[in-house]
């Protein structure tokens, strides 16, 4: 790729958006009757609403000229035929594959691999409904009630996030429970009020060496067999992974180990055996909607105009807003509870995936990258960040997430939800400027003095932009399409930064140096000489403390 084009192409952008002045969105929207129809974007139910942005028809055109730049297109094509796009693992990233149920062939690094992951799928999707019917039942004989996933990361953000996203459809003799964290706290906070005897735990860890996953196995193991006698491991174990030797290793029954690929990225491994724990707790039938609804947006990513392709439209406002305007941080906010963990998902999906600061050759890059995602649901937040949204000195653009109607709730309750979702993209564009303030608190009755003094403080600036992503219901079918959108939207900036967008070498130092740390943290004997003065005074006064001194 020519990088002087893209180069270019960024030039123009930033060229027009000082040449245009930036134009304020509500005048954008009062000079064109016609923006909402002009930009939003549907597929099927799902409409992406994204005229409340600081873009009007020639920056449109303007990005639209950066993809071409930037050959999304065959890096599209790349990806989807399986090619080693993900260079410095030298793998393909085909997660799609696992959500194509048509079973049309898909080919990773050249072989055709959808037979292998329909057969995988099969025997999960089995062993999950026979967990689910009670056919696969405790060592005592009594059907299960409780799953615990161990996993973090991509082992537990997915299955996690989908559970509590998917409730309403997940069976009522079931719950499901998600330990991730090293910190002893999750996994003894998770077995307080959970009954060993009919507990299935499932070890999640695509490497099967995770710290974190492998301790909390162990010592779930140990809990079992002091409670159930070691004999009833075999029974309450089972593992998902790609290292099939490990798991054995570990001593879980070969029957009971899932597996999939190394072209899956943890963080892309929801549609995969990972899924395990949310297809026992919504079964066969939701789960393949789940797929089914990954599998439509890949075709509609595959197959749309660039200028309706809903990703590729999501990708190109951050883009302008990362690089052009300068934003940092991203929110994403669900107006609806059970979308909860989702910010926490697509901070891993993002933030792991174009997190980075060298480009495909290894070059430090000389512009910004991902920004930094966070969110809570809607309304809790209005009442705690929201402030900063509206008055702040950043400006942050927000993605708003709701559905026309609720899943399984109070409908009374529904209708508030989603009128406030509406007020706050609308007073975020809208803002209030100092006459309307001033004319507001007059109406009050204030005098002059007081609405000088008061009036500052209760004007927004409005012009904050933020894009609405509508669906009718929280379905299985549609939280597959939310997050499928969001990891096509993540590889297509990814291509624009000239990124690896697939690995997450980042996280590595952290690890090697936890376990260089280990071991002077577990002898409070161990010379700290070797370590710099911060973390040996820490690892000093740690040990006083532990000593009660
Ligand atoms: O540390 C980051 C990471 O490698 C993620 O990419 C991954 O999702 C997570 O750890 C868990 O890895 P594993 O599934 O191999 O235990």
């Amino acid at each position: 790729m020519d990088r002087s084009k893209v180069a270019n192409a960024f030039a123009a952008l930033d060229a027009y958006a000082r040449r245009s002045g930036a134009p304020k969105i509500a005048d954008l929207f009062a000079a064109d009757p016609r923006r909402f129809d002009r930009f939003h974007a549907c597929f099927d139910d799902l409409l992406y609403d994204f005229s409340k942005n600081r873009l009007d028809a020639e920056t449109l055109r303007l990005l639209l000229d950066l993809t071409r730049a930037a050959e999304i297109e065959p890096r599209r094509a790349a990806l989807l035929n399986g090619d080693l796009v993900n260079s410095t693992e030298r793998r393909a990233a085909l997660h799609m594959a696992l959500r194509n149920l048509s079973g049309a062939p898909m080919r990773a690094a050249g072989e055709d691999v959808a037979a292998m992951v329909a057969t995988e799928r099969e025997k999960l999707l089995g062993f999950a409904e026979a967990v689910r019917s009670g056919k696969i039942r405790a060592a005592n004989g009594a059907r299960f009630t409780d799953i615990v996933n161990f996993g973090i990361g991509g082992s537990d953000l997915g299955p996690a996030m989908a559970a509590r996203a998917l409730s309403p459809f997940i069976a009522d003799h079931l719950r499901l429970h998600f330990v991730a964290n090293v910190d002893g706290a999750d996994f003894a906070d998770t077995m307080r009020d959970t009954p060993v005897e009919t507990t299935l735990f499932i070890v999640c860890s695509k490497t099967f060496t995770t710290l974190e996953t492998m301790t909390n196995a162990a010592s779930a193991r140990a809990y079992v067999a002091e409670r159930l006698g070691p004999e009833a491991i075999a029974s309450h174990f089972c593992a998902v992974s790609t290292q099939l030797d490990r798991v054995a290793a570990f001593g879980v029954q070969s029957d009971r180990v899932f597996g999939f690929w190394d072209w899956v990225g943890g963080r892309y491994s929801i549609w995969s055996s990972i899924g395990l724990s949310l297809a026992i707790g919504i079964g066969r039938d939701n789960f393949e909607a789940f797929l089914r609804g990954g599998e439509d947006i890949d075709r509609h990513f595959r197959e749309a105009p660039l200028d309706r392709n809903i990703p590729v439209l999501m990708a190109l406002i951050g883009v302008l807003y990362r690089n052009v305007f300068g934003y940092a941080t991203q929110a994403v906010i669900p107006y609806d509870q059970r979308l909860a963990r989702f910010p926490a998902y697509l901070q891993q999906l993002d933030m792991e995936s174009n997190g980075k600061s060298v480009d495909l050759s290894g070059a430090r890059v000389a512009y910004e990258t991902a920004p930094v995602v966070w969110g809570e649901p809607g309304t809790n937040g209005q009442h705690a960040f929201f402030q900063l949204l509206h008055q702040g000195t950043q400006i942050v653009p927000v993605d708003f997430l709701v559905a026309a109607k609720p899943t399984a709730a109070d409908e009374t309750h529904h209708r508030i939800l989603f009128a406030n979702c509406l007020a706050q993209s609308q007073a975020l564009m809208q803002g209030r400027p100092l006459e309307a303030v001033s004319a507001q608190l007059a109406a009050q009755g204030l005098g002059p003095e007081a609405i000088a003094a008061l009036a500052p403080h209760k004007v927004f600036d409005g012009d904050r932009p933020s894009s609405t992503l509508l669906y009718t219901a929280l379905t299985p079918r549609t939280l597959g399409r939310l997050i499928a959108l969001y990891e096509h939207k993540i590889f297509v900036q990814g291509v624009i930064w000239d990124i690896n967008s697939f690995d997450q070498w980042g996280v590595e130092l952290g690890k090697e140096l936890a376990q260089k740390l280990a071991p002077i943290v577990g002898d409070d004997s161990a010379s700290t000489e070797a370590l710099d003065a911060s973390t040996a005074g820490l690892v000093k006064a740690a040990r006083a403390r532990r000593a009660g001194a």
